[in-house]
């Protein structure tokens, strides 16, 4: 859990960012990326949303897919384009800066997939809504989307235990990085109401981490 929470402080520093994260996580967020990567067809054209450094994107490329990645914050886009320089990924992996209030600017039926790790954390109810709404229409059908992040425990007991510990963690990373996240509740349903049908839930090391991904397909 402390990763996740932790997490706006380690955006601060995107060059450091995957590296932290991956330590910090235990490798959860790594195995969670090499989960999603295997849900999505070799060849796909992809878009991650809230992209960062483009670690999934490497990831998705090594399978054959053309990524289009996108991010609000400057820093990640720029260490991302670091990414492709060193990494020599032009013409497979774009990255540019804009938010999910942008989506509404891609073409409709554009992707084959659309993936999204540690971002949906970080967008407010509207941003979440607008932002499966807009995967809806720029989605080729018979399209994938698979988001992952932070979710809420299922049962009471957890919940409350949860809320405890992620709290004082919540306050210091608020004060250290003025923004803080907060675990989806009900990412499904939220889904569900863009017209997503669920395929795959998947709450990773047997529930017990609030880590989970969902992957689904366009109706
Ligand atoms: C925790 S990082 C995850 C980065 C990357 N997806 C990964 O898993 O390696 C969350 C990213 O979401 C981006 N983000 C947050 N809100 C966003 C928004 N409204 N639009 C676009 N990107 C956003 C942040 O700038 C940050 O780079």
């Amino acid at each position: 859990m402390f990763s996740y929470v932790f997490m706006k402080i380690l955006e601060m520093k995107p060059t450091t960012y995957d590296r932290h994260m991956d330590r910090a996580s235990r490798s959860h967020v790594l195995e969670a990326k090499r989960a999603i990567v295997k849900e999505v067809t070799p060849g796909s054209y992809v878009l991650d949303v809230g992209c960062g450094t483009g670690d999934l994107a490497r990831m998705m490329i090594e399978r054959t897919c053309i990524v289009d990645g996108f991010d609000m914050n400057p820093a990640m886009v720029m260490a991302a384009g670091e990414r492709i320089k060193t990494e020599h990924l032009e013409g497979k992996f774009s990255a540019r800066q804009r938010g999910v209030e942008g989506m509404d600017g891609i073409a409709t039926e554009t992707y084959d997939a659309i993936v999204s790790t540690l971002v949906f954390s970080e967008l407010n109810d509207d941003e979440k809504c607008f932002a499966l709404q807009q995967a809806q229409r720029i989605l080729r059908p018979e399209g994938i989307i698979i988001i992952a992040d932070e979710v809420v425990p299922q049962t009471w007991c957890r919940r409350i235990l949860h809320s405890i510990i992620r709290l004082p963690l919540f306050a210091i990373t608020y004060v250290i990085a003025t923004n803080a996240t907060n675990p989806l509740a009900d990412l499904a349903g939220e889904m569900t109401r863009a017209g997503f049908t669920i395929e795959k839930e998947v709450r990773s090391h047997g529930g017990h981490s609030p880590w989970s991904w969902a992957g689904k397909r366009r109706r």
